[in-house]
């Protein structure tokens, strides 16, 4: 398995992997965009097939934003997840932030579980933020000398 930066010839698969995975969506467009504008946008990949993205940015000076993270489902739980994650924080901590932060479904508890595991915290909950009215968690995460590891 590879992390490697996303090519404009991945862009149908990812928005497929986004498709199974969301209930609200970008759109094909918008990932076109986001690349663009020169967000992170790293893709995992197993014998040559893109399983998951990690599409992130700088928001405010000190503070580093997951836009969104995404693995097949039937790719899941095998670990694609952490190499993407790991990889987009070690890259923003390379830019001597001190945060990370993101939103997460309310009631997306495994993604929940899944950012716990790197010692996200949880912050707040914006009510509606999603366009069914389901509220967002954010969370957050301090960088400390760029260490990361899992629980
Ligand atoms: C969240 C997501 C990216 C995780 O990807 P993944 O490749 O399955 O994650 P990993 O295999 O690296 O999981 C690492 C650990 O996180 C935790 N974790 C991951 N998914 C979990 C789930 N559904 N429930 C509980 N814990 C979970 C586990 O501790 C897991 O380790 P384990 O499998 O050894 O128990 C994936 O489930 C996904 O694409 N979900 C839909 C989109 C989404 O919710 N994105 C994040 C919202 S902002």
């Amino acid at each position: 398995m590879i992390v490697r930066k996303f090519q404009p010839t991945d862009l149908k698969r990812v928005f497929e992997i986004e498709s199974m995975s969301f209930n609200q969506s970008y759109g094909i467009n918008m990932f076109q965009q986001l690349h663009d504008m020169g967000v992170g946008f790293l893709v995992a990949e197993k014998d040559g097939y893109v399983v998951g993205y990690v599409l992130f940015w700088i928001k405010y000076e000190n503070q580093g934003h997951i836009i969104s993270i995404a693995v097949d489902k039937n790719y899941r739980r095998r670990g694609y997840g952490t190499q993407l994650l790991v990889k987009a924080i070690s890259i923003l901590s390379l830019l001597h932030l001190d945060t990370i932060y993101l939103e997460v479904n309310e009631n997306n508890r495994g993604a929940v579980e899944f950012y716990e595991q790197f010692s996200f915290k949880q912050d707040r909950v914006v009510p509606g933020y999603y366009e069914n009215g389901d509220g967002a968690i954010v969370m957050y995460l301090k960088l400390e000398g760029g260490k990361i590891s899992r629980k």
